[in-house]
């Protein structure tokens, strides 16, 4: 990756999804709302408390479901834009301006995080370094879900995929330059040091990705996992 590039996706993104934010409920088909839905429910059911935190949570769709299911909801994005939105729509709910880079600011424990289709957009470095932080701002048996793309490589992309959510409303709509991580399944479990697998889906209703439901582990059962 160039050095304009590891200076500048973060802007650029943000460049994008405020430009892009107004149009994104496009992206809410019943289809993929049914999907991520029952994907929370796993999620709530997994966790050992209610204090849930949601990073990059857009215009906050899921931030309000959580909120459904009794959980207490801490919500953060960088985008202006989205958290106009989310805000407008849940008034009571706690949106706060952060990027996923500075998250360790954030004050935990939470007992769950959910992080949805978003930290595709951190270079795998730091992707990493945000992995630490989350299982610092875990309880003990917190649980972390991620969805992420699949594929290989880190890049810019111009153009959405054929199964962007929305179909070709979405492309019209939130066209815009974004930067994406793609990972292969063992790379990605790699990379999730420090957490024990406890569920794991491609996601059928949007572009080829994976979900994971994960479990902090202890600091002695995550380095015997090592050797
Ligand atoms: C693809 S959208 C997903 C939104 C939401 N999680 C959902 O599933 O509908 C990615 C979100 O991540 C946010 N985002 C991207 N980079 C970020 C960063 N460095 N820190 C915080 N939020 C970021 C964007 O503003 C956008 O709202």
């Amino acid at each position: 990756m160039s050095k304009e590039t590891a200076v500048d996706h973060v802007t650029q993104n943000m460049e994008t999804y405020n430009r892009i934010a107004e149009h994104y409920h496009v992206t809410a088909t019943p289809g993929l709302r049914a999907w991520k839905e029952e994907s929370m429910r796993r999620f709530a059911a997994f966790l050992p408390g209610a204090h849930v935190v949601v990073p990059g949570c857009g215009d906050g769709r899921d931030s309000r479901f959580l909120a459904s299911l009794a959980l207490q909801v801490t919500s953060f994005d960088l985008s202006d834009a989205m958290l106009r939105i989310a805000r407008e729509r849940d008034p009571s709910g706690t949106y706060l301006k952060l990027d996923f880079r500075d998250m360790a600011n954030l004050r935990g424990p939470f007992d769950g995080i959910w992080a949805s289709g978003c930290l595709y957009h951190l270079t795998k470095a730091e992707f990493v370094r945000c992995v630490t932080t989350c299982r610092s701002l875990l309880s003990k048996a917190g649980v972390l879900y991620v969805s992420m793309k699949e594929g290989q490589g880190e890049r810019y992309e111009e153009i959405l995929g054929p199964r962007y959510p929305g179909g070709a409303e979405a492309r019209a709509l939130l066209q815009g330059r974004r930067f994406y991580a793609y990972y292969e399944r063992d790379e990605l479990l790699k990379a999730l040091d420090g957490f024990a697998l406890l569920a794991e889906q491609r996601v059928e209703p949007a572009e080829r990705g994976f979900e994971l439901w994960l479990r902090k582990i202890g600091e002695a059962a995550a380095q015997s996992r090592q050797v």
